[in-house]
């Protein structure tokens, strides 16, 4: 027999433990339901609590339960009417909390809640004091690989290089402040056979190589390109770069050298584009599994999933008619027994727990191939939500202005050299224009037109979901008006101005002033920023940075439409109060700016 019990619930803590991320309130309102759920339907243990911000204008949040619990409790002898009563007990059996200011139900027994005013102001204040930090996400995970940017060697670092750089970058950003170990890796290519067929073109071309300089072979694409060329049309070449393949793999001290070389132009190349983009990186590149590869493939043979065919050993996967090739017919490896051999590496000798991958989306056949071959091995578990994990992040396509493929000026392909150099230009050419008044020195004017131009180019992207294209203008990006890196630099750098204005000291009033959100716009403001925790979680938890540009664009519009333009701050009577609550949104943008990679600017 299912049936409400009439025991008092008891009260649930909302003190901060380890575990528990005090600032997340839809975490702390599943604590709540959960008591009155366990109180309400005593016998159905297996029920979560379903608690979603919903901004009706019946309350704050909600919780969605009734409806599921009625459909396994009707017909089951209970008290229960239907849905709406099972919502009204629910909400009885609430415990107190001091989170809660009133709760209803409405419709088919969704309880809604009103968050307490109080309790807001409460927790913007302990984070100004105790550090947004303690705001973060709780993952139920340890250490994590980020495998992105990974362009590479002698080919061309393109677009979608930069795609996977910035969001990679992020991703792992919002995991570290996530406390999750995470080693950010860069999986370059620099191994396979087109290194035979470029070394014996350099050779060719500089016959006394040990003597060349690197700046004499800077070019690599150029030399790449041609010795395709005459690779696929010369047979006496193509012969002797297969040989030099031979060479190479057989560690002939010689071709070792000049592919070490070629690795070390391109490795100069790709760290210049890390560094103007404030990105950390560690290579361990395709060449780096080599050693583990042999081994790896004579696990997965024991373990009967090599199978031969056409020369090739290949594993099949249900429902995919084309196999996985992990040895060639020639017998080489590939870049599929690289990936095996790399996760058996993360796994055993790093120990991740998460595996994240950073590509277009035209790799994920690839990447469901490859995992669904290591879940076969029982490497990984076959449940999607247990751990050890492996996901592949994809990203569409950056387009031009005509809808194509995006290229600058009818080259083959984006450099991303010049692509930064002219984000910097226009928007210190903007910034120029903009800002007459302004006394910076020339040093100045550069950090901040990098910090805005390379902030809009990654804004730009983040902002869209990943998985669609999106069309590249500099323009729209540039501009302050709009959703753009730019406007919310420029809203940033007001709140900034509007403390330091008051002339009041923020830290002292960090510790003797209080919060208080009388003001509806004021309360509007104070929930959005501390949904700052919840919306951090999910955007790490779904890897989409997306929801955190969104959450920093509402953030900065209730701000600026809703609160500075209703509530006067300095030299009202709750001056105080609203310079902390400018404190607060500036610290959360500021947190913002820091997880999707973009330098905030203090005074433009
Ligand atoms: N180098 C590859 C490319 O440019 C990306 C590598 C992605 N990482 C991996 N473990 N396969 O397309």
């Amino acid at each position: 027999l299912v049936s409400a019990t009439t025991k008092t619930p008891q009260s649930v803590s909302t003190m901060a433990t380890e575990e528990d991320n005090v600032g997340n309130i839809k975490r702390q309102l599943a604590k709540i339901f959960d008591v009155s759920l366990r109180t309400t339907v005593p016998d159905e243990t297996d029920v979560e609590p379903l608690v979603a911000a919903c901004a009706g204008k019946f309350g704050d949040y909600q919780c969605n339960n009734a409806m599921g619990l009625w459909s396994k409790i009707k017909g089951k002898g209970t008290q229960f009417r239907g849905p709406p009563s099972v919502g009204q007990a629910i909400m009885k059996n609430l415990p107190p909390s001091e989170i809660i200011e009133s709760s209803s139900v409405a419709g088919p027994g969704f309880v809604n809640v009103v968050i307490s005013k109080n309790w807001i102001a409460k927790s913007i204040q302990n984070m100004l004091i105790d550090g947004i930090e303690t705001w973060s996400p709780r993952l139920p995970f340890k250490r994590a690989v980020v495998d992105f940017s990974s362009p590479n060697i002698a080919k061309e670092m393109h677009v979608g290089h930069l795609r996977s750089t910035i969001i990679g970058d992020t991703l792992a950003r919002m995991l570290e402040f996530s406390n999750v170990d995470v080693l950010r890796r860069n999986h370059v290519g620099d191994w396979g056979t087109q290194f035979g067929m470029l070394i014996e073109f350099l050779f060719e071309k500089f016959p006394n190589w040990e003597e060349v300089t690197e700046t004499a072979i800077g070019d690599l694409q150029t030399f790449y390109k041609a010795s395709k060329q005459r690779f696929d049309s010369d047979p006496v070449f193509k012969e002797k770069a297969q040989q030099a393949v031979v060479l190479l793999q057989g560690g002939e001290p010689k071709y070792r050298k000049a592919w070490a070389q070629i690795c070390e132009i391109s490795r100069s190349e790709f760290n210049r584009v890390y560094e103007r983009l404030g990105v950390q990186l560690e290579e361990k590149g395709e060449s780096f599994y080599n050693p583990y590869i042999p081994n790896v493939i004579k696990e997965l043979t024991d373990k009967g999933l090599v199978e031969e065919s056409q020369g090739a050993r290949v594993i099949f996967i249900d429902g995919i008619n084309i196999p996985l090739i992990v040895v060639k017919s020639d017998g080489g490896f590939n870049y599929a027994s690289t990936d095996l051999a790399a996760i058996w590496y993360r796994l055993n000798e790093e120990k991740a727990e998460w595996i994240i991958y950073v590509t277009d989306v035209g790799q994920q056949q690839h990447f469901d191939m490859v995992f669904r071959a290591c879940k076969r091995a029982g490497w990984l578990p076959l449940e999607d939500n247990k751990y050890p994990k492996t996901t592949h992040v994809g990203f569409g396509l950056v387009l031009g202005e005509d809808g194509k493929r995006f290229r600058t000026r009818n080259t083959e392909v984006v450099r991303l050299v010049d692509l930064l150099d002219e984000a910097k230009n226009r928007s210190k050419a903007a910034l120029i224009e903009r800002e007459k008044a302004a006394e910076w020195t020339e040093a100045e004017l550069e950090q901040i037109a990098e910090a805005v131009g390379y902030g809009a180019v990654k804004y730009a992207d983040l902002k869209n979901n990943r998985l669609t294209n999106y069309t590249f203008n500099f323009d729209q990006m540039l501009n302050d008006k709009g959703n753009t890196a730019v406007y919310l630099l420029y809203a940033h750098a007001r709140i900034c101005s509007i403390i330091r204005k008051s002339g009041k000291n923020i830290e002292e009033l960090k510790k003797t002033g209080t919060i208080v959100l009388e003001h509806e716009d004021e309360r509007v403001l104070g929930l959005h920023l501390l949904q700052f925790a919840e919306v951090v979680e999910e955007a790490c938890t779904n890897l989409l940075p997306n929801v955190l540009c969104e959450y920093l664009y509402n953030l900065s519009e209730i701000f600026t439409k809703k609160f500075y333009s209703n509530c006067q701050v300095v030299g009202s009577a709750q001056e105080t109060s609203r310079l902390l609550l400018c404190e607060a949104t500036g610290t959360v943008m500021r947190k913002c700016f820091h997880l999707l990679g973009i330098v905030p600017v203090y005074k433009i």
